[in-house]
């Protein structure tokens, strides 16, 4: 089976009969409209406005596969458990079947013989052990345990403490590892359950891992495929958990971990590495073509710096992040930086890294067609980011050279001066057997940087979309302001890009020029006079080819599904969106432009408030 057979695998598994799911097409890495987050970190994270008891035009039964970063354990990639980018392969439920449907199905998909038919014996389960807060996830045990008895296997209730008892199977854990959300501090969130496939490799030691080997114990034993979300409380401010009046299903299974796991039972690859497999393995054979460096040696854990990196970033520069100094494209410039030093690490003297972009574009062009199509911009993103980091590479480490201790501070001149990112010089300061001080780094970062609060608090940390009425104000003035942008600057405009925080809009558009005084004074008029108005705004879920015929406005580059949400804001503003809006403009109060400037060529960027 190839990468791109698992996909489709599950995708038909979950659409097929009696499970009936919809397809739906991953949403780009870079979230819409979300304050919170610089990418999408999970396959919920484009779906809360539906777990929050939306409709979603498509039903309540989909599925997908969702692209995914995550950022904060940038340091930690080079094992075989840690990535920045990876797929999510999910199934939803949106107020329709709860934990029976979604465990027999996950069994099922894992172990029948017409699907990935893994050994059944192999699989072990977590579940909630229950606190003062929930109960423990009793009805979860008693579904597997039904599922493990249909194949002949008695599956008891284990203790982790206990390790590997005979016939013990499930095993409750803590909070800490079996309870999913809020990802922000309230919302929905539930407990969850998790599939465990035990490789039969002995790797524990108890000096380095602990007295038992237990199925979430880190040695690499048991590794961990399949989440199975049960959304069935939300989160209180004041602390408390309610039972949610919709309850959902939210699964994440691994693409990597799953495909290593049955490429090493196939007998292709000698052990379950996911760097070993399909996924990566065009990049290392590049590498070894190019570089003369061979997977599996002493550059191992560079090796997999270096793939992991590349492929996060052909992906978020193919979503439309530029590398600079901020935000996403300070993550973009990271991944790149530290995939080049990685080569000069191993002995690359001039590293050239666009042919390893161009083998993971071939790797993944099948199932996702927009990174053939955004080649060239890859190709020379790359391309001109590799150059301007050599140009001060070997100054920068020369700098460094003439620290004997190596402070916060200095990391902060260095990445000002030569272009290191912290993780750069923190790791050349860990090889050196050093510690470095992050918060002095970080002081100094912000002193120069113009971070937003919401950026330095939430963005990096991960979250959810904060649903108050003054973002879902901001996201209405959104629509606002791009149909006013017509209105003034003509039919040209279209939206290139959207962030909302608690306290202003930022919306980038297509227009070749800057906007004058005059311009932007229409066009703060224009809003204000729709939200004089209290114009109505009313939803509906239509064909997306029928919402372009009704001209509703669709962001370019977007792959919408075939059913879609179009909102309308009176006679006024219409667009394809998944909301949440209000209800009525005249509660927004008053919409004021603060900041015009550049984005990028032919894309201007306005940020904008509303104050009552
Ligand atoms: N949201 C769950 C996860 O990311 C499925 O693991």
């Amino acid at each position: 089976m190839t990468h791109t057979d698992l996909r489709k695998r599950f995708i038909r598994f979950f659409t097929s009969s009696p499970r009936n799911h919809k397809e739906i097409p991953s949403a780009p890495l870079v979230p819409e409209n979300d304050p919170t987050v610089l990418f999408i970190t999970a396959g919920m994270h484009p779906l809360v406005p539906y777990l929050m008891g939306e409709t979603h035009p498509l039903g309540k039964r989909l599925v997908d596969v969702q692209k995914s970063m995550r950022t904060d354990d940038i340091e930690e990639v080079g094992d075989l458990r840690h990535f920045t980018f990876f797929e999510m392969l999910g199934n939803w439920s949106l107020g329709d079947y709860f934990k029976k449907e979604a465990i027999s199905w996950s069994f099922e998909f894992l172990t029948s013989s017409k699907w990935l038919h893994l050994d059944p014996s192999k699989i072990y389960i977590s579940v909630f052990e229950g606190d003062s807060d929930a109960l423990r996830d009793d009805e979860s045990i008693g579904f597997w345990q039904e599922a493990f008895e249909k194949v002949g296997i008695e599956a008891k209730v284990g203790n982790p403490k206990d390790g590997m008892t005979p016939g013990g199977r499930i095993f409750p854990y803590p909070k800490s590892k079996n309870w999913w959300g809020p990802a922000g501090t309230t919302g929905p969130c539930g407990p969850d359950t998790e599939m465990f496939f035990d490789t039969g490799l002995s790797m524990h030691n108890s000096e380095t891992y602990g007295p038992v080997c237990h199925i979430n114990c880190d040695c690499g034993r048991f590794v961990e495929i399949w989440n199975d979300v049960f959304m069935q409380y939300n989160k209180k401010p004041d602390g408390n958990f309610e039972p949610l009046q919709q309850k959902n299903v939210d699964t994440g299974m691994g693409m990597e971990r799953l495909t290593a796991i049955l490429e090493w039972l196939e007998g292709k690859i000698p052990d379950p590495d996911p760097f070993r497999t399909e996924l990566f393995n065009p990049v290392t054979e590049t590498i070894n073509k190019v570089y003369f460096q061979k997977y599996g040696g002493e550059n191992t854990k560079s090796l997999r710096i270096i793939a992991d990196h590349i492929r996060a970033a052909v992906f978020i520069i193919s979503d439309g992040v530029v590398p600079s100094n901020k935000e996403r494209g300070y993550v973009l410039r990271k991944l790149i930086r530290r995939a080049v030093r990685h080569l000069q690490l191993i002995g690359v003297k001039n590293p050239f890294i666009s042919p390893l972009a161009m083998a993971m574009i071939e790797t993944y062009k099948s199932d996702y067609p927009e990174l053939s199509q955004n080649k060239k911009l890859i190709k020379e993103t790359m391309e001109q980011e590799e150059t301007k980091f050599l140009a001060t590479l070997s100054r920068g480490l020369k700098e460094i050279e003439k620290h004997s201790i190596l402070t916060g501070k200095i990391a902060f001149d260095i990445y000002q001066s030569y272009g290191f990112p912290w993780e750069m010089t923190a790791e050349i300061a860990h090889e050196k057997g050093q510690q470095i001080d992050r918060a002095q780094f970080e002081t100094e970062f912000k002193k120069h940087q113009e971070l937003s609060r919401t950026a330095t608090k939430g963005v990096f940390k991960g979250g959810l979309q904060d649903h108050s009425e003054t973002t879902t104000s901001l996201h209405t003035a959104t629509h606002l302001l791009q149909e006013a942008l017509r209105e003034i600057l003509g039919n040209h405009v279209r939206q290139k890009g959207s962030h909302i925080t608690a306290e202003r809009l930022r919306f980038d558009f297509s227009h070749p020029a800057k906007m004058t005084p005059e311009e932007i004074k229409k066009t703060e008029d224009l809003v204000n006079a729709q939200i004089k108005k209290n114009l109505p705004v009313s939803m509906k879920v239509i064909d997306l080819k029928e919402a372009a015929n009704e001209g509703a406005l669709t962001v370019p580059g977007v792959n919408y599904p075939e059913k879609v949400k179009v909102y309308t804001i009176g006679n006024f503003s219409r667009e394809v969106c998944g909301g949440p809006h209000v209800d009525f403009t005249g509660k927004m109060g008053t919409f004021k432009i603060i900041k015009e400037e550049a984005a990028s060529a032919n894309v201007r960027r306005v940020y904008a408030i509303l104050t009552i």
